[in-house]
């Protein structure tokens, strides 16, 4: 936290940080969505580094693999210079003092999330009483906006442009109809013929 009068202290109050160390934001992230954006840009502000942590072995099965949603989300999040992203396994507080985060930072977009949240915070605490769960509100136009529902609407063949960056609706579209991506992959191979005759 704070520790006023370092040099270090004006840096990062300079960047309008609140808190020193690292934070880090556990989930799931199947797939990111604008609001998870707007929470680590948030969380991007408010700690010297934020730390995105997708969880390796959930019980559900994913749509997408550990490995896009990683790609997905270092491709997003290229611009903040704070912000790692990881995965990890187990207990999310035990990875959380293996890379000596101080904070958890977790969203909550209406009071529905809260019982849930509330929940996890305090069991986490009963298991790391250090570690502290801080929560974020994301913008209101997110407010309704879940992975759960972006997969059910993007499955039954609904648009959820504005739910998530451009980049994961693209995955989405590959992912979902197989018909797009040869499509995608027969353009690539007429240009790159194109290319080969001038
Ligand atoms: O995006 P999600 O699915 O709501 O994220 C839930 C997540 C990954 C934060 C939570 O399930 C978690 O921390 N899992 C790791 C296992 C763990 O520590 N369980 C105890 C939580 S009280």
């Amino acid at each position: 936290m704070l520790q006023a009068g370092s040099n270090r202290d004006v840096a990062a109050e300079d960047r309008g940080q609140l808190n020193k160390g690292i934070a880090i934001y556990p989930g799931s992230f199947d797939p990111p969505t604008n609001g998870h954006l707007d929470l680590i840009e948030r969380g991007s502000k408010m700690f010297e580094q934020l730390v995105v942590a997708i969880l390796r072995n959930s019980e559900k099965s994913p749509m997408f693999s550990l490995a896009e949603r990683l790609e997905m989300l270092r491709e997003l999040t290229a611009d903040w210079s704070n912000v790692r992203i990881d995965t990890f396994d187990g207990l999310m507080v035990e990875y959380a003092k293996s890379i000596d985060a101080m904070c958890v930072l977790r969203g909550i977009r209406a009071i529905s999330d809260y019982e849930y949240e509330l929940q996890m915070a305090l069991m986490n605490r009963k298991l790391e009483p250090t570690l502290e769960t801080v929560f974020m509100m994301p913008a209101v136009k997110y407010s309704y906006v879940s992975s759960r529902l972006v997969r059910e609407v993007a499955q039954a063949g609904g648009p959820v442009k504005d739910l998530v960056p451009e980049v994961v609706e693209q995955k989405l579209r590959e992912k979902l109809d197989p018909a797009y991506k040869l499509q995608e992959t027969r353009l690539i191979e007429v240009s790159r013929k194109r290319k080969k005759k001038s």
